[in-house]
């Protein structure tokens, strides 16, 4: 490129022939299609990785991935915490997931499970008294698929005997930051904390983005006995209505946006019956709906939302306030994406902590976390659904961006405990003998009290390289079904190998019509 160099070939030897590739080798491939003849399916991408790895920008993310473990290895080495391996072929570890199973040959009709995490394990070397813990490592789970997941994925996993919260937090915070550093970002010195409850309650979900503020203000308790029949009912029903300020778009949002677009297409799509608006203008609120608010009432709803001139709320109401949350926490993502609200440059790492231990769904109870999570200390002496539902776990998420990074909790050390908690999640006593009998016999040994955390590095990486999904930072992902096109995995295999192990394949049904 500079032309400075000129070089006098004295001697040509081919070592190695290269077909034309599939597809040009250009940092101008891309995904999106605003350059036709570059735009190359993902798929194809995949395929041929080992070429799709040949481009700079993708093999920068690689080496900084390598660089960001690296850090981060160097961090806990430094802290005293030592790299154990734990089993990939072993028992299922209840994450939440569908396990992956691998059938054995030697024990037949058997299977292994591989980990979804290495939970369990990581907890028994604390049992046996190797007191800090960590390990880079590949989790499997059968999930639903979803933009940010993989079916294989990469954890720093670590667990600390005799700490609670805080050694967490002072743990993980100059570990994170080391990483990002990196990339040459910087973070708070601090990272902010901030309750499961609270999180719902202004931001409608438990990994809220603190980009920009807008959150969410509760409207119901100032608008009971409103003439708007649509609200009242909903105040009726024990609903809730809840809004956000839009600060300054008045003039960018028009009322045929609001009416035609926000609340005829976006609002439904999210999942609610409808969205109502009103504007501040002139000292006062303007919309259709206006006339049915009385004086206190919208001076309640502008203290309520702080209302400036130029400013557009955005309620929706619902008889279910969990689906308002949802909801107006979705609609203010989008809201704060389309108008600029969002810094990119800003890293806002936040811990969510005080999660439920369980959830109540219909009428059963589902660990939040995971069932080796510490409830208060309360929980003992509960019995009803409800009572356990209320109570309130020692787990905590670390959040970033709005997308959740890690998650931990303070564990349960005491087996008595564990097996209430299995018990609470419906195992009968046998289930728990079968599934978990080696694990609660071990907490019968003296166990340290113990806690500790996993990260997502694909989720961490992706996040510092800002990149537009965690594939980009892995060299051999999977595609968006778990598939990989590189190598055809899944596939099928021979009779012979499925006869050794006694399985016999089902043929797929044809479709009758
Ligand atoms: P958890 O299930 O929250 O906790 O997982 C920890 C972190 O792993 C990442 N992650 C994923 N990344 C990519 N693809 C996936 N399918 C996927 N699933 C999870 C997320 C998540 O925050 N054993 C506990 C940790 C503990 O309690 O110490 C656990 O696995 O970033
Ligand atoms: P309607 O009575 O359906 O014509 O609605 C009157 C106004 O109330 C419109 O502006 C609607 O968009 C709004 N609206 C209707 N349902 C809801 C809801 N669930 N939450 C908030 N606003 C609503």
């Amino acid at each position: 490129p500079t032309g400075a160099v000129e070089v006098h070939v004295q001697a040509l030897h081919v070592f190695s022939k290269a077909t034309t590739p599939p597809f040009m080798i250009t940092e101008k491939t891309q995904l999106d299609d605003t350059a036709d003849q570059f735009n190359v399916d993902e798929d194809l991408r995949l395929k041929y990785r080992y070429l799709d790895l040949r481009r700079t920008s993708l093999q920068d993310n690689i080496v900084k991935r390598h660089r960001i473990i690296t850090a981060i290895r160097q961090h806990l080495n430094e802290a005293g915490f030592i790299d154990v391996e734990t089993p990939m072929l072993t028992k299922s570890t209840p994450e939440g997931a569908r396990d992956y199973l691998v059938p054995s040959r030697h024990h037949a009709n058997t299977f292994y499970a591989l980990p979804q995490s290495p939970q369990m394990f990581k907890q028994l070397l604390m049992v046996s008294g190797l007191d800090k813990y960590y390990q880079v490592v590949k989790c499997f789970r059968d999930e639903d698929l979803r933009p940010n997941r993989q079916p294989e994925f990469t954890q720093l996993d670590l667990e600390a005997s005799f700490i609670d919260e805080a050694y967490i937090y002072q743990l993980l915070e100059p570990l994170v930051r080391n990483a990002f550093s990196v990339a040459g970002k910087t973070l708070p010195d601090n990272f902010p904390h901030i309750s499961y409850d609270e999180a719902m309650e202004k931001y409608g979900n438990d990994h809220p983005d603190l980009r920009f503020d807008m959150t969410m203000v509760d409207l119901t308790p100032h608008l009971n006995g409103v003439n708007f029949k649509v609200f009242q009912s909903i105040i009726d029903a024990g609903g809730s209505i809840k809004a956000i300020n839009v600060k300054g778009k008045a003039d960018d949002m028009s009322k045929n946006m609001l009416q035609e677009e926000f609340a005829k297409k976006i609002v439904p799509k999210l999942g609610a019956k409808g969205m109502a608006w009103m504007k501040a203008a002139n000292g006062t609120l303007e919309s259709n709906i206006v006339q049915f608010f009385n004086d206190d009432q919208i001076k309640a709803i502008q203290t309520a939302m702080q209302t400036e001139d130029g400013d557009v709320l955005l309620f929706i109401a619902d008889a279910n306030t969990a689906l308002v949350n949802d909801v107006l926490g979705r609609l203010r993502l989008v809201v704060g994406e389309r108008f600029g609200f969002i810094d990119k440059n800003k890293i806002c790492p936040v811990w969510v902590t005080e999660f439920p231990m369980f959830e109540l769904k219909d009428g059963a109870l589902h660990a939040i976390h995971h069932p080796f999570t510490q409830p208060e200390d309360k929980f003992m002496t509960c019995n009803s659904k409800e009572e356990f539902a209320a109570l309130k776990s020692r787990a905590y998420d670390l959040v970033i961006n709005g997308e959740e990074v890690g998650g931990g909790s303070i564990r349960i050390h005491d087996a008595k405990v564990q097996e209430k908690v299995f018990s609470v999640l419906g195992l009968s006593d046998a289930d728990i003998k079968h599934k978990f009998g080696f694990f609660v016999e071990a907490l019968g040994y003296g166990t340290p009290p113990h806690g500790g955390l996993a990260l997502g590095i694909d989720r961490l990486v992706s996040l510092i390289l800002d990149t537009s999904s965690i594939r980009e930072v892995i060299a051999f992902p999977k595609n968006r079904v778990a598939f990989c096109p590189l190598t055809q995995a899944p596939s099928t295999v021979d009779n012979a190998q499925l006869d050794e192990l006694r399985i016999a394949c089902i043929e797929e049904e044809e479709d009758g019509d």
